[in-house]
């Protein structure tokens, strides 16, 4: 059976998976206990296709958003399928940051979108700005714009819990593609949801790995600082899984990536996250995974490739 977990002695920078010990277990299971005692008769049976109601509530209040509004999905990536599916065919239209998330590149690719790459720093916005969907809502424009989520990289992805905030007229068509997908969501896990956001449980959790990513990216940093200073570019993450690093144009990560591989090691080469040419000499490190040793390990086997190759080029630069 695949796994997205990296097999023994593999040290894996690929995909955003969090590491165990990020897992908020035991309030999970005190909020599961809760659930049992407070909606089994309701949680474990099939469900309306916009989810668990509370939570949909819950969700609703913290955007300012009628519950109507809210679709709870089995994570978020579905949300973008079936958005997709109703929104996009050939030839339509799609603006996207690039580099971006390289499943929805995929989507888009497979619908024969026509993609326009808007392109963005290494650091994308820097300091943080009101999301378009705000900036709609706070005008009046609530159809004009979809806002997407998931607790899957801020609490489990195992709960499989994403959602959106919808124009009405939207939230009816996409209710009836849940309908005519899976029937109706699982309704368990968002009912635990529903019992951990309610004790209170998420801000000190965030809190807590947040201290956890932040360790592991600085250890991350200190790797690629003592190998690659002026040899590399990157920018330090403020937050969040990963970090993308940019090379030199003679460096070509799919190939990268076949070597590394081979002493163990694997990321993702960042053409993955491009819908069209580009980011040839770029690539994703996820620190979310591999423990702080693992960090150590694979990077400086990174490093050593990446020194290998520039040294045997003569000197490089970063394409600016
Ligand atoms: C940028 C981005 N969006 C969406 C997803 C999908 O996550 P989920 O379906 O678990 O909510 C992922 C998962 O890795 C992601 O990295």
């Amino acid at each position: 059976m695949m796994s997205v977990l990296p097999g023994p002695g593999h040290i894996s920078f690929a995909r955003g998976v969090p590491a165990p010990e990020m897992f908020p277990t035991e309030e999970l299971a005190e909020a599961s206990h809760k659930a049992f005692r407070e909606h089994s008769a309701t949680a474990l049976n099939y469900g309306s296709p916009g989810g668990f109601p509370p939570l949909q509530e819950w969700i609703g209040a913290r955007h300012a958003a009628s519950p109507e509004r809210v679709l709870i999905t089995p994570g978020s990536f579905v949300l973008l399928s079936l958005l997709a599916r109703l929104l996009v065919s050939r030839s339509t239209a799609v603006a996207v940051e690039a580099p971006t998330y390289d499943r929805m590149s995929a989507l888009l690719k497979r619908a024969d979108a026509d993609v326009v790459s808007i392109a963005r720093s290494a650091r994308g916005l820097g300091e943080a700005q009101p999301s378009i969907h705000s900036l709609l809502e706070s005008r009046g424009a609530c159809d004009l714009s979809v806002l997407i989520s998931s607790f899957s990289k801020t609490i489990a992805p195992g709960l499989r819990v994403g959602y959106a905030i919808l124009p009405e007229r939207l939230a009816l068509a996409m209710a009836d593609s849940v309908l005519e997908t899976y029937v109706s969501p699982p309704l368990w896990p968002q009912a635990e949801l529903y019992e951990f956001l309610r004790a209170g449980h998420w801000e000190p959790h965030l809190h807590r790995i947040r201290a956890l990513l932040r360790t592991r990216r600085d250890v991350l940093v200190e790797r690629f600082t003592a190998g690659l200073l002026g040899r590399a570019r990157w920018e330090v993450p403020e937050g969040g899984y990963f970090l993308w690093l940019e090379l030199p144009s003679a460096i070509n990560t799919q190939q990268l990536l076949k070597a590394s591989a081979a002493v163990g090691v694997s990321f993702v080469p960042g053409d993955s996250f491009y819908p069209g040419e580009g980011g040839a000499s770029c690539a994703r490190f996820s620190h979310s995974y591999p423990t702080l040793d693992e960090i150590r390990l694979g990077a400086d086997r990174v490093v050593a490739l990446i020194r290998a190759r520039l040294d045997a080029d003569g000197p490089q630069h970063v394409a600016t």
